[in-house]
């Protein structure tokens, strides 16, 4: 058992220090948000990520969580302290390290006895070290402190199992002493023999960006192929299946759609771009993924188009705001830029989404429609736009909705749907390269 204090209880910190109380630690959540924590201590979880009630409640009743906005007991009575404060992006693709540079400072000055810094955000290769300088300057004489690099892999909508069964850990560290520790905080994932990946910190922070780069280009590279198919009257999704049964290629990430959305690829990718350009390489593999991501929202406004004409003064109904099913989180969900466009071409805009609603109205603050549910959005529109595949929109009763819209344009931004099933309920269909044979 250690004792651990966790910086940041966004959906990475949250996630990760309910998970580690789980594991038998001892774990106090910090953050500055003064709202957040006194929801938390009233058992209120401020993000929606299945699962979590449940552990954040086993824990607290265990006493094993707690949550606070004091900074200074929780780390002068911790052996380890995770950083997993926000790392946004700036206008130019940089990162704004502020958050973490903050949380370091007010780390250091509270330093006692030896611990060991966790910087378990996503910041640029260099930030760890970078860490490890500037509590070297502000701690006291006598603390002892080594920093660890630890990026985190958890995917929102399914963090908690994703925390608890990693496919590995990556742990940059450096002093015999910060690794014996951090052996000790996963000691329950060594025990399910879970790979521990040893690095350097630059390799360590280097290992997350090549990861969420590497499944960016992924995306990229299927609806790159998706639009080819579209050319040339092939089926992208018979395309992926047969692609994905190669064993050096793999099936996971072959779907085409509107494209990657989220905290975290738009945001990393778009990061080490820019370090790589900050030195002199253009980084083209990488780049063009970015540029064919950022293009897809605009081809599903094209196909609209196409299929329902001028957009000005017609009702479209948006089905999916979250960037992804089973989350709340709108950062850089394809949705948005959908709505802008619709709005700014003066349609007339219905959205539903199970639970991101709240976020979006808080948020975003565009001139929207917020429905009931999806039949709802429905009501009176020219157009329905499945934008995020909640389970809910996988099913929806055809005859229900064709008595509702003044049109029959279905727009299937994620292939839910198979052309054939949509075209035969009297739709006029489109999703994403699922070319016709001419
Ligand atoms: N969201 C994901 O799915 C995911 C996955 C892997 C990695 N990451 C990375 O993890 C980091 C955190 O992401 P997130 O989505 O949890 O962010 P978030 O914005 O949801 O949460 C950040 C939290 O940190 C708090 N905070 C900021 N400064 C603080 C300070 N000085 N002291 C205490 N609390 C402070 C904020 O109030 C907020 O509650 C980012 O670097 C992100 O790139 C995110």
């Amino acid at each position: 058992m250690a004792n651990i204090t966790m910086i940041g209880t966004g959906y990475v910190g949250l996630v990760s220090g309910a998970c580690l109380a789980d594991f038998g630690h001892d774990v106090t959540c910090v953050d500055i948000d003064k709202n957040r924590i006194a929801a938390l201590r009233r058992g209120e979880i401020p993000i929606y990520e299945p699962g979590l009630k449940d552990v954040v409640v086993k824990n607290v009743e265990g006493e094993r969580l707690q949550f606070t906005t004091d900074l200074a007991p929780a780390v002068r009575g911790a052996e380890v302290v995770f950083i997993a404060v926000g790392t946004p992006p700036q206008e130019d693709g940089g990162t704004d390290l502020s958050f973490v540079f903050a949380a370091a400072r007010d780390i250091a000055k509270h330093l006692e006895g030896y611990t060991v810094v966790v910087q378990k955000s996503t910041a640029p290769v260099g930030t760890a070290r970078e860490i490890g300088h500037v509590i070297a300057a502000e701690k006291p004489k006598n603390a002892e402190c080594d920093i660890v690099a630890n990026p985190e892999f958890l995917r929102e909508g399914s963090a908690v199992g994703d925390f608890m069964r990693p496919d590995r850990v990556i742990v940059g560290a450096e002093t015999e002493r910060a690794r014996q520790l951090m052996k000790q905080v996963y000691r329950p994932l060594y025990l399910l023999e879970t790979p521990i990946v040893w690095t350097s910190l630059e390799s360590a922070e280097m290992i997350k960006y090549a990861s969420n780069s590497y499944l960016a280009a992924k995306i990229s590279f299927i609806n790159e192929m998706a639009h080819i198919c579209e050319l040339l009257g092939a089926n992208v999704d018979d395309v992926a299946s047969g692609m994905g049964l190669d064993g050096r290629i793999g099936k996971k990430f072959l779907h085409a759609g509107i494209g990657y959305g989220g905290s975290c690829l738009p945001k990393d990718v778009a990061s080490l771009i820019h370090v790589a350009r900050e030195r002199g390489y253009d980084a083209p593999v990488i780049s063009a993924a970015h540029a064919v991501n950022r293009d897809l929202p605009g081809r599903a406004i094209e196909k609209l188009m196409r299929t329902t004409g001028e957009l000005n003064a017609k009702t479209i109904a948006l089905l999916g705001l979250a960037f992804k099913p089973n989350t709340d989180d709108l950062r850089e969900a394809p949705a948005l830029r959908v709505v802008h466009e619709l709005l700014k071409a003066g349609a007339r805009v219905k959205v539903f989404d199970p639970v991101a609603m709240d976020n979006f109205r808080k948020q975003v603050k565009a001139p929207v429609e917020y429905a009931k549910n999806a039949y709802d959005a429905a009501n009176g529109a020219d157009a329905v736009v499945l934008v995020t595949e909640w389970n809910e929109f996988r099913e929806l009763d055809f005859d229900r909705l064709k008595a509702v819209m003044r049109g029959k344009v279905f727009i299937d931004c994620r292939n839910v749907y198979s052309p054939a099933r949509v075209e035969g309920e009297g739709f006029v269909y489109d999703s994403f390269g699922r070319g016709k044979p001419r």
